[in-house]
């Protein structure tokens, strides 16, 4: 949520902090802005809107100067526009800052620098900041000591970038909730909330932890917490390339993303399956067979689409390692007084690695004495950092906003971890082979599914002036149903509800007439003939009926508008199979609504804010 990047080295900052904040866009996109020291000041450009609005007033007099701070909002506190853009800075421009989190005392202490005679133009809570920092440099202390000070007044979380007029070539960034990485390169040091931003220039980066802050100049850097206390940082090797965050042809990311499910779900089951023994290897949980086998209680936690891969884990957990499931929205979790205790297991799923909702329940879990397993997506990200072990779905870079190869790599490790219990826990070897041969065919068969691409978007052309839609269906493909709902109504603005078939007979079936398309999810399993009556009851109220069936199924096909078939799998693995025509009935569905499909309105990728 919003994206941070700064420079300071040798070159021109300003090509380098404007690519770097596109490469963040997918964080937030209502505005942005860039400060530059020029020589002669700090030189603060914003603008309302997507980055192009603000590459097009740098068309004239862009500043020129090797160091600078860039960002790219989404906005919490003041509507978005060219005052509340991000960089915000003091009344004579003496320093800028750019800022990711909210700082919730903002209220106070603006009221106390009014008093001592601060003048604010901003509805942001970012602004004050900015005057506190400059209140302690007036007192002579450096930019280093001046944030740091700054930051022991402040409630709230941040991830920040600031630099002032008085000390040319310094770069401060700090963290607090919000994450911060400092890239390392040759006489040049960055500072991004988001690897992506600095790939292109440098492999090297240290995530900073809450409480640390980096001081940077060209002639090197350290790191401190805010108590000004050295701190000695790792320096990790980022694993991925610029390659896998462009595009690749695809006309959008969330396309590309899509198409990428054969490799994604290969490389989340690579050197962890064993199809001759029916077992699973999950090298990171951390815990002994003895210890997987005392596990009394499973609680799984999410937000979003990571929360509906974990309700398909439960589904998987409860039938087959047989252990209590609960799943939690993050939100909800953290301000209950959830009861844990030393036999339960906490599964964390975020694909970001940064929800603060979601990082904030595995912390209260874990202070409950609760063992935390991350299934993450981005390498070193703070829930994978912090939890107690884990499984990385190695999905790769995911840019599109609404999440689709992450889901169903997620829901890939959790059938491995289903697996790899329910072996610990009775499952017999023969099930446990007939599950992993299952699992060896998905990617193929994920293939097979985007090969009706073109048939989806010819009848994605049916429906796009639809303004609802209702997803049902049973059982394991239950949470498949909120989420095709969930794809169509962030990228394409269409109200959809995704319900169990059977529910839809308890409110829902008052909705349907001859405009309400129903998408049902209805591939040969153990509900399969309850969820074709529920066809017919739908049909009878002449609602428009779009199956998604198992090849080959013609009984399904004669009773919807419109038929797109998956593959048969056994019922624990067909989501992965059954979302895949209802993430590209929404893609296609917001192309031709005119949708800005990689940034729908009002959404970020990665929400670090409550
Ligand atoms: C945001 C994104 C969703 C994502 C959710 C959880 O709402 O737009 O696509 O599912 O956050 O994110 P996480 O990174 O924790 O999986």
């Amino acid at each position: 949520m919003c994206g941070i990047v700064g420079y300071v080295g040798h070159r021109d900052c300003l090509p380098i902090l404007i690519e770097g904040i596109k490469r963040l866009e997918y964080r937030g996109y209502d505005s942005a802005g860039v400060a530059v020291e020029d020589g002669t000041g700090l030189k603060v450009v914003k603008a309302a809107g997507k980055i192009r609005s603000l590459e097009a007033k740098l068309q004239t007099g862009a500043p020129v100067g090797t160091f600078g701070i860039a960002h790219t909002r989404w906005a919490t506190h003041g509507e978005p526009n060219d005052l509340n853009a991000h960089p915000h800075t003091d009344e004579k421009c003496t320093v800028a800052l750019v800022h990711n989190g909210i700082i919730e005392n903002y209220g106070t202490l603006k009221a106390a620098l009014e008093a001592e005679g601060h003048v604010f133009k901003t509805q942001t809570d970012t602004e004050v900041l900015a005057h506190l920092i400059e209140k302690y440099l007036r007192k002579g202390l450096k930019l280093e000591r001046a944030v740091g000070e700054a930051l022991e007044d402040v409630e709230g979380t941040y991830g920040i970038a600031v630099m002032c007029e008085s000390e040319p070539g310094t770069l401060v960034g700090a963290r607090h909730g919000s994450p911060m990485v400092v890239g390392i390169a040759d006489g040049e040091y960055y500072l991004a909330s988001d690897v992506a931003a600095i790939v292109e220039h440098t492999r090297q980066v240290i995530y900073l932890d809450d409480g640390e802050m980096a001081v940077l100049s060209p002639n090197g850097f350290h790191t401190a917490t805010v108590a000004l206390e050295r701190v000695e940082k790792e320096v990790h090797d980022v694993d991925w390339d610029l390659s896998q965050i462009e595009k690749g042809g695809y006309e959008h990311f969330m396309l590309k993303e899509i198409f990428e499910q054969p490799d994604a779900v290969r490389n989340a089951m690579r050197g962890r399956l064993n199809v001759e023994e029916g077992l699973a290897r999950l090298g990171g949980l951390n815990m002994t067979p003895e210890q997987l086998r005392e596990i009394r209680r499973i609680i799984i936690l999410g937000c979003g689409t990571s929360w509906h891969a974990g309700l398909i884990g439960e589904y998987m957990l409860e039938e087959f390692a047989r252990i209590p499931v609960e799943v939690e929205y993050a939100s909800e979790f953290r301000y209950r007084n959830p009861i844990v205790d030393e036999g339960t297991l906490v599964l964390v799923i975020s694909q970001s690695g940064e929800t603060i909702d979601t990082l904030a329940a595995m912390r209260e879990a874990r202070r409950k004495g609760a063992r935390a397993l991350g299934i993450v997506n981005v390498v070193g990200s703070t829930i994978a950092r912090e939890s107690d072990g884990g499984v990385y779905i190695h999905a790769g870079p995911e840019i599109g906003v609404a999440s689709t190869k992450a889901f169903t790599s997620q829901v890939t490790v959790l059938a491995l971890l289903t697996l790899a219990l329910g072996r610990h826990r009775g499952m017999s070897r023969d099930y446990g082979i007939e599950i992993a041969r299952e699992m060896s065919q998905l990617p193929e068969k994920i293939e097979r599914v985007l090969a009706s691409n073109d048939l989806v978007r010819q009848m994605a052309d049916l429906y796009t002036k639809h303004n609802n839609f209702i997803y049902l269906c049973r059982g394991f493909n239950f949470p498949v149903a909120l989420e095709g709902a969930l794809k169509l109504k962030e990228i394409s603005y269409i109200h959809a509800e995704g319900y169990p078939a059977a529910e839809m007979k308890h409110g829902p079936i008052a909705l349907i007439d001859e405009n309400m398309p129903v998408v049902f999810i209805c591939t040969k399993d153990s509900a399969y003939e309850k969820v074709v009556s529920n066809m017919m009851e739908v049909r009878a109220r002449k609602g428009r009926i779009i199956a998604i069936a198992t090849e080959g199924d013609t009984e399904a096909a004669s009773r919807a508008d419109h038929v797109l078939y998956v593959p048969p799998s056994i019922p624990m693995l067909q989501p992965i199979l059954s979302v895949i025509p209802l993430q590209l009935l929404s893609y296609h569905v917001a192309v031709q609504r005119g949708c800005d499909v990689d940034q729908p309105r009002n959404l970020a990728k990665s929400v670090t804010v409550e």
